[in-house]
């Protein structure tokens, strides 16, 4: 998928069907897409997805795939005839899966019609820390291991990544630019931090190379989540 003009992604953190579609009705207008986490596809399944591709509004299916290549690319392909813009998959996942994954994506569309979604890889869950990767067998401090992840998400194919805000400058320097870089954690300066700990500002984000901005509660839990995506556009 080529990137909107407008980067935000609002993550659709709600468990129920209807309280996800009052929120795509009401921002479709003024953001790019709307991202379906586990907990709203697991609570109403794929009718989610095509309520909201029958809005006309974008979709970014943040499963995050992780099991033997054949799995996922069927994973990847059933996404595809589902309709979703981007998807993610665990780029810790290998690089044959990582080429599965996107190769799937690719002939799917074709063989379906239906446009390529962006797959996106994830490095380091951001909740780990280099003693967490320690325990699991990982002897490297997160910001390496974070680059060479990221490098083998390129070398697959993959044609985005999710990185946290502030590894934007470093993967920009050591990645292809038609890499499309998808972050969260981020927060207006006068905004709360809510449980993000590493956060930076819309403008920050996308000066320091992000492609676009997933935002969660500062757009839905805003008492006009309209006008705060609206407030977080114009501040770009
Ligand atoms: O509400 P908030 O803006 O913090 O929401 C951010 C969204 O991005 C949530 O859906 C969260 O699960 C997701 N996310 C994150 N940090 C990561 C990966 C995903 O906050 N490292």
């Amino acid at each position: 998928m080529s990137q909107a003009r407008n980067p935000i992604i609002v993550a659709l953190d709600v468990p129920h069907l209807e309280s996800a579609l009052a929120l795509v009705q009401q921002l479709a207008p003024v953001v790019g897409a709307f991202k379906v986490g586990k907990e709203l596809f697991v609570a109403t399944g794929p009718e989610i997805v095509r309520r909201i591709r029958d809005t006309g509004a974008s979709v970014f299916l943040d499963l995050k795939f992780h099991d033997i290549p054949n799995t996922v690319a069927k994973a990847v392909e059933a996404a595809v005839r589902l309709d979703v813009q981007i998807l993610t998959i665990h780029t810790s996942g290998g690089l044959a899966m990582m080429q599965a994954a996107q190769k799937s994506a690719e002939e799917a569309a074709l063989r379906s019609g239906k446009s390529q979604p962006l797959v996106l890889g994830v490095t380091v869950l951001t909740s780990l820390n280099t003693n967490d990767l320690d325990e699991v067998g990982i002897p490297h401090d997160v910001g390496n291991q974070v680059e060479r992840l990221a490098g083998l998400g390129a070398k697959a194919g993959l044609g985005g990544l999710v990185c946290s805000p502030l590894e934007i400058a470093r993967l920009r320097q050591i990645l292809p630019s038609h890499i499309q870089l998808v972050t969260p954690g981020i927060r207006s300066a006068d905004s709360k931090s809510d449980d993000q700990k590493r956060t930076l500002t819309p403008k920050e984000a996308m000066a320091a190379g992000a492609s676009w901005l997933v935002i969660g509660r500062p757009i839905c839990a805003a008492s006009n989540p309209r006008a705060a995506a609206e407030a977080i556009l114009s501040s770009l």
